[in-house]
């Protein structure tokens, strides 16, 4: 097994649940057989400027270049508010996605038995839901050209956005998602607004020709956009798997992400195009939230959400797919057994720190 895992913990709490991550993966090597990962680490964020004064340095670059999936802890904090804007810390981040061409954000929306009643919704919308948003990384209205705000004549401003995308841009997003739904419920959805945008009409279009050609076993509807918000809210459990824009895929995958709970559970996972020679993508994991400075050293992070970004890993990146299913097992036991960080306590609820929360997560793992 090709197994170089490349650590960037980065700033605030990202160090903090990067080590219950470190704990796991130690764990995994001395006791599953399918299991040897080699762990280098580096700087990312406002902790590479203190180091390099840079946002990452050319060598870091170079090893996650090289490395078979990237974990991602997060970056960014007050301390760094006044840096030049090119190395600022998100500049970190933006560097990787770009240099490993992740095209392709994978955002799970996944509700955990125990936590189904502390939903903000009805507990029958969200118990057993289980969706995954494919949202378009690299293209769309956040990139297109021209861009800019130019002055009128009579004093107003004008300001544009271009929203452009190409067939090719297309078909690698819609084969992702479709991939994806076949190792699940093997349903595809796809949300744009072909009635009203030209590039919802190429969307349409596309998808449904990959869809016909390549995958005419897997289902395929299609959605508009703005309606998608509304299913979502209104009965999610309809969906698989959700493909979208940039655009898009932001504004829903935040809709998805919140009908399960709190920011410290959420994982996600960005892919770059297989390599011609050895098929592997690139590949970035980390949680949705950030650096979280407000509870920085308190003991007090949610880690499962870096812990299910390494799930997502073992899924993803190395096929491990039954190593990938006793992680999410393992979390889903330790909130069954009441333990909360205090971000997801309830009332009554047993609260832990993250390490204990770590901890608990690794004795789980032992009694599958
Ligand atoms: P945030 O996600 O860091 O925090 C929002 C709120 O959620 C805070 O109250 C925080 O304590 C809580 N929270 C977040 N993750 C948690 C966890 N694992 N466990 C328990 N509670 C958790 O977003 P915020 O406050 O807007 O940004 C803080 C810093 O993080 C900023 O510098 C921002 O630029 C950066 N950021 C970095 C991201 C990344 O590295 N990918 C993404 C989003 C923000
Ligand atoms: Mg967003």
């Amino acid at each position: 097994m090709s197994n170089k895992l490349f650590l960037l913990p980065g700033d605030g709490i990202g160090p903090e649940i990067m080590d219950e991550v470190k704990k796991i993966i130690e764990w995994m090597n001395a006791n599953l057989d399918a299991i040897s990962f080699e762990i280098d680490e580096g700087k990312v964020g406002g902790s590479a400027y203190d180091a390099h004064g840079a946002a990452i340095s050319e060598e870091d670059m170079e090893k996650a270049m090289t490395a078979d999936a990237v974990l991602f802890g997060a970056v960014g904090g007050p301390k760094w508010a006044d840096v030049p804007y090119e190395v600022r810390p998100e500049a970190g981040l933006l560097r990787l996605r770009k240099d490993l061409g992740l095209f392709a954000n994978l955002r799970p929306a996944l509700c955990y038995p125990a936590l189904a009643d502390a939903s903000s919704l009805k507990k029958e919308l969200v118990e057993g839901l289980d969706i995954l948003i494919v949202r378009e990384l690299t293209g769309g209205v956040y990139f297109g050209e021209p861009k800019e705000i130019t002055d009128l004549p009579d004093g107003q401003k004008r300001a544009v956005d271009t929203q452009l995308y190409t067939t090719s841009e297309i078909e690698r997003i819609t084969r992702v998602a479709f991939d994806l739904a076949k190792t699940r419920s093997n349903r595809v959805s796809s949300a744009e607004k072909h009635n009203v945008m030209k590039s919802g009409v190429l969307w349409k279009e596309v998808v449904t020709r990959i869809g016909a050609e390549e995958y005419k076993n897997t289902p395929l509807e299609h959605v508009l956009a703005d309606n998608c918000a509304m299913q979502l809210v209104r009965n999610p459990k309809q969906y698989d798997v959700i493909v979208c824009d940039n655009l898009f895929g932001d504004i829903l995958s935040d809709v998805a992400a919140m009908l399960t709970g709190s920011l410290g559970m959420l994982p996600s996972a960005s892919l770059g195009a297989p390599d011609a020679a050895s098929g592997k993508r690139k590949a970035l994991y980390e949680p949705v939230h950030g650096s979280a400075p407000d509870i920085a050293g308190t003991g007090a992070a949610n880690p499962i959400a870096m812990v299910a970004s390494f799930g997502m890993a073992l899924r993803y990146s190395f096929g491990l797919i039954k190593e990938a299913e006793m992680v999410d097992a393992a979390i889903s036991n330790v909130l069954d057994k009441g333990l909360r960080t205090r971000d997801i306590a309830t009332e009554g609820a047993n609260v832990v720190t993250t390490s204990e929360m770590g901890d608990a997560i690794i004795a789980e793992l032992k009694a599958l």
